[in-house]
């Protein structure tokens, strides 16, 4: 059957994250992370270097921070709070990123095997496993190094 395009009526918007937005991505970190306080901790000093991106949603329904080094686009984390979810925004900012890069683009991520969510977003959008690291995380599950070439 073929797939439905997403209802994109709905206001929808996507713009850079600065240092003021750092209240509303801590607000989305300890959501969607509770038990990593590492990228809250270094939130601050991204959003002011821009050392990494982050690309906001919906003002704050969700985000997804990358770093950008030539062609190889790093994809480091990505979250839609929990009363948002299922309603296509992550598949939106990862679209968004994707149209926004240059053909030859090789776009890279790591998730957790067990992270079905995530998984089946990461294989729709056409991204393949390349590597597996065994018992990767602190909780034992593998990590699934992922890329797609644009
Ligand atoms: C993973 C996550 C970002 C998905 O966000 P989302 O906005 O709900 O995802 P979307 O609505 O764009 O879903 C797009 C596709 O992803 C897959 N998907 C998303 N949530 C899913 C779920 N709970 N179960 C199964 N598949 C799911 C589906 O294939 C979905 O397409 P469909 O709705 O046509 O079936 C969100 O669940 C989240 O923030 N999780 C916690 C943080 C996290 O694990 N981030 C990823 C690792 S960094």
């Amino acid at each position: 059957m073929a797939k439905m395009p997403l209802p994109w009526c709905w206001p929808l918007t996507v713009r850079v994250a600065g240092p003021a937005d750092e209240p509303v991505l801590a607000d989305l970190l300890a959501a969607s992370f509770p038990a990593d306080t590492l990228p809250t901790m270094l939130l601050a000093e991204q959003l002011k270097r821009g050392s990494v991106r982050y690309l906001l949603i919906n003002e704050g329904q969700g985000f997804l921070s990358y770093r950008q080094l030539f062609e190889e686009v790093e994809i480091y984390l990505l979250a839609v709070a929990p009363k948002a979810r299922r309603q296509g925004l992550a598949r939106a900012l990862l679209e968004f990123l994707m149209g926004a890069l240059p053909a030859g683009s090789r776009l890279l991520l790591e998730v957790a095997a067990d992270n079905r969510p995530a998984l089946a977003l990461y294989q729709q959008l056409g991204f393949q496993v390349y590597h597996r690291r065994q018992a990767y995380y602190a909780q034992g599950q593998d990590a699934l190094l992922m890329e797609k070439r644009l």
